[in-house]
């Protein structure tokens, strides 16, 4: 059994994908599976914390003594966060939020038309929450730990990144089509706003996961 060096802290964690919906039968949406988020969810049950778990779509099977919170978009992704944030000792942003939505949502069916050029689909941005959790922070000596998603100049990337965002720690992973998006295994390098660099060798998600406890746990004293 895993040390509970977790003990008594709250961890709050969000997982899956968010969906942005055009219409009541379609959305803009992405690949994440939610297992990167379920397995931090798990192996932080097994350390002893309390865990909350913000869920986008994933249709996965609630972890053992996770409180589980659902949401569908971005807009209630941030909502559920930022109010458990509130009591939490850690707040890990897995879940892959859209940065744009649809400008406008048609309460029907968006119709082809015949002869008709497809209409453009205007975008808005939605909040970026792991920024905004990062920049309040609800509780002093908050730990706020953000993922990055790249599939190009991976590490100058989530360099920069870590900084725009402001978190503690940015666990910068690579995707694609076929690349961590629905595997059981992960590869990464964890970034510390202190300059420390963490790689993360191709493994179960789960170890990844640790590894990232494993820096929280050094943070939080
Ligand atoms: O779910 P799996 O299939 O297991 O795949 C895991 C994963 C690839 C989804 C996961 O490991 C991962 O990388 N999650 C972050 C995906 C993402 O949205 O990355 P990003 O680089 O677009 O965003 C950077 C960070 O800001 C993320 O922590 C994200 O949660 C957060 N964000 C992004 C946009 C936004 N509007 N609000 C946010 O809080």
């Amino acid at each position: 059994p895993a040390e509970p060096d977790l003990a008594g802290r709250h961890v709050v964690i969000s997982a899956g994908g968010t969906r942005e919906p055009l219409d009541p039968v379609r959305y803009l949406g992405n690949r994440s599976s939610g297992k990167q988020g379920y397995a931090l969810a798990r192996t932080a049950v097994a350390r002893g914390a309390r865990v909350t778990l913000v869920e986008a779509n994933t249709g996965l099977p609630d972890p053992a003594g996770a409180d589980v919170l659902r949401a569908g978009t971005a807009v209630q992704l941030r909502e559920a966060v930022l109010k458990a944030a509130g009591d939490a000792d850690v707040v890990v942003m897995a879940a892959a939020v859209a940065d744009f939505r649809p400008a406008a949502y048609a309460t029907g069916k968006i119709k082809k038309k015949d002869g008709q050029e497809p209409a453009p689909v205007a975008l808005v941005r939605n909040p970026d929450i792991l920024a905004e959790v990062a920049g309040e922070r609800a509780r002093p000596g908050q730990l706020v730990v953000g993922f990055a998603a790249e599939t190009d100049d991976v590490l100058a990337n989530g360099r920069a990144k870590l900084r725009r965002k402001g978190c503690d720690l940015l666990v910068v992973n690579e995707v694609g089509e076929r690349k961590t998006f629905g595997s059981e295994e992960n590869e990464a390098v964890v970034l510390g706003a202190d300059g420390s660099e963490t790689p993360v060798p191709y493994g179960p998600k789960e170890a990844l996961a640790d590894v990232v406890w494993d820096l929280v746990t050094a943070r939080l004293g």
